[in-house]
């Protein structure tokens, strides 16, 4: 049966989102070892395991083990789900076409970190998150699905975090079962999804009464 393996640091609220949606996870992994997603994985009978980046004298050897890891569960697919390191060349091409990442903003605009104070900042009217193929260029490559959401009058970066937070955990799963059942399909940039509507749906922030 095909399987997954989450990789988290903190939180896990994405995690739990998969877990929720009933997806095949083989285990969940933390080079965090005392995040909180590892104790709702454990409630729910998944395997975790955790390995402390600390302890490693560079990145090269973390990932090198963390692969290692990683493959004992021989995963279809690797998730990212707020996994906060940078990876090795080395890792994302060991599991090129089989690694995503989910970020909180709508890519290319606003990569890295603290996404939300800058989309205070620069005004946008509307904002998001994206899950995507994760190459070796951080926080790029070929999108799978988007969601938008509105910026409001009086948003805060936490408000309009738990806006977007909803929607990742609405797109992440969908994400991941459209991998699962072989509907994506990579073109160049491009992410074909076999059962996808032709998106004709327009967004407007704000919306526009006639
Ligand atoms: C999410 O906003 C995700 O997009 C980003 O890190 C955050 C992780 O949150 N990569 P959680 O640990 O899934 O709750």
């Amino acid at each position: 049966m095909a399987s997954v393996v989450i990789l988290i640091s903190g939180r896990g609220s994405n995690m739990r989102a998969l877990l929720e949606a009933g997806l095949p996870v083989a285990a969940v992994i933390s080079n965090n070892p005392t995040a909180e997603g590892l104790l709702f994985a454990r409630s729910h009978g998944i395997p975790t395991q955790a390995i402390n980046h600390r302890t490693f004298p560079d990145r090269e050897a973390f990932d090198t083990a963390l692969a290692a890891i990683i493959d004992t569960y021989q995963p279809d697919l690797v998730v990212l789900a707020g996994f906060m390191r940078i990876l090795s060349t080395f890792f994302v091409d060991h599991y090129q076409g089989r690694l995503i990442n989910i970020h909180p903003s709508l890519l290319p605009a606003f990569p890295g970190l603290n996404t939300h104070e800058r989309a205070l900042e620069e005004g946008v009217r509307i904002h998001g998150c994206t899950v995507h193929f994760v190459t070796s260029k951080l926080d790029y490559g070929p999108i799978i699905i988007q969601a938008a959401v509105p910026v409001l009058t009086g948003d805060t970066s936490a408000t309009l975090a738990a806006r977007v937070l909803a929607q990742e955990h609405r797109i992440y799963p969908q994400a991941v079962r459209w991998f699962l059942q072989g509907q994506l399909a990579l073109t160049g940039n491009r992410v074909e999804i076999s059962s996808a509507s032709d998106g004709q749906t327009v967004l407007c922030s704000p919306e526009i009464k006639l």
